[in-house]
């Protein structure tokens, strides 16, 4: 059979990221510039500053994915790009370069959802088998995603407030941990214990997810240590932090799995590199679950990457899914 090389454009945040995967499974190029450096000064993402990075850097960032597989754009079979959701003036110039590339190049065009990037990153290192289950957790999404087949998308549940990530985030700052706060409250966490009581997620969906009020509850008991003049363990409330944003998110998913019977369960999004969550989820599930595979992407594609795109991209260029040159950056897209 012949080979499918997809090249794939990934810029929907910070990362103005390239890709070419061979056979939607074998990755020859995987270039990812990352603007944290500069956000890092601000705590944040500033939109404005993202995009104008993202049009300085993705020529550059095209041309050495093309250098690293040694090869040309007229080898491609389809130019895949992130369409939303995400910044919207970020996702424009991922698009505008991947319809400029197909146009010039007379290359079908492939949009691609950022999530159902994040899932398939996953079959870089497996199979995938279908029913599957996807545990979503990055910093704009948290989601449990079923999938009876290929390509199929069913959102089961959704965070009513914050994503894990972005409550991750904020919750390193308040303990003035360097951007973004996630990174380093696991780190942290390790050598520390769960030994503070925090409020516990509570949604009126039995699969939706909500962070709002564990953050708050982080921020309230920080207030009422200094309020009181008592001291408190930062390693020890990093901890706690994660057990119950973690058990919250295991409690859904063992919900999910007993209702929907899934053969496999793939953790997806940038939250996914988290030690402790991984540790839980190949552990702790697995050990309840012996008949779901449970799925855990390398650290290397949990976060934003075009490699992840690429794969996701080979699959919908084979669904025959297709962009007209009228496609524009949707930063609402729905899976
Ligand atoms: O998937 P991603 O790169 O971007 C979105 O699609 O949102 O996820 C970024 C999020 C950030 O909130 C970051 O703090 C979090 O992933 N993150 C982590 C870890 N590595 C990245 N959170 C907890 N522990 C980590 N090790
Ligand atoms: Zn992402």
């Amino acid at each position: 059979m012949k080979d499918t090389y997809i090249l794939a454009i990934e810029s929907s945040c910070d990362e103005t990221a390239v890709a070419i995967i061979k056979n939607g499974k074998e990755v020859l190029a995987n270039v990812v510039a990352t603007q944290i450096d500069v956000h890092k000064d601000f705590g944040g993402v500033i939109p404005e500053v993202a995009s104008r990075i993202h049009v300085e850097n993705i020529s550059m960032v095209i041309e050495e994915a093309l250098k690293q597989a040694n090869m040309e754009v007229e080898d491609m079979d389809g130019i895949a790009v992130t369409q939303g959701p995400g910044l919207v003036g970020s996702l424009h110039v991922g698009v505008q370069a991947a319809k400029t590339l197909a146009w010039a190049f007379n290359k079908p065009l492939i949009p691609v959802h950022h999530i159902a990037g994040h899932i398939y990153a996953n079959r870089l290192i497996a199979d995938l088998k279908f029913p599957l289950l996807a545990l979503v957790v990055s910093g704009g999404h948290t989601e449990l995603v079923y999938m009876k087949d290929e390509w199929s998308f069913e959102i089961l549940g959704t965070t009513q407030d914050d994503a894990i990530g972005e409550a991750g985030d904020k919750v390193g700052r308040v303990l003035g941990l360097p951007y973004p706060g996630g990174v380093y409250v696991d780190k942290l966490a390790k050598e520390g214990k769960p030994v503070y009581q925090l409020a516990k997620p509570k949604t009126e969906n039995e699969l939706d997810f909500s962070f709002s009020g564990l953050k708050s509850s982080v921020l309230q008991f920080i207030d009422r240590c200094k309020r009181k003049g008592e001291s408190f363990v930062p390693a020890d409330l990093a901890a706690s932090y994660q057990e119950t944003a973690f058990e919250a998110l295991l409690l859904r998913a063992r919900k999910a799995i007993e209702q929907y019977h899934p053969k496999q369960m793939v953790l997806a999004g940038g939250v996914a590199a988290n030690s402790c969550l991984r540790e839980k989820v190949s552990v702790d599930l697995t050990n309840q679950y012996p008949d779901v595979e449970f799925i855990i992407p390398p650290l290397s594609c949990c976060t934003d990457n075009a490699a992840m795109i690429g794969v996701a991209g080979t699959v919908a260029y084979l669904h025959g899914e297709r962009g007209d040159f009228d496609l524009t950056a949707n930063p609402g897209m729905e899976l």
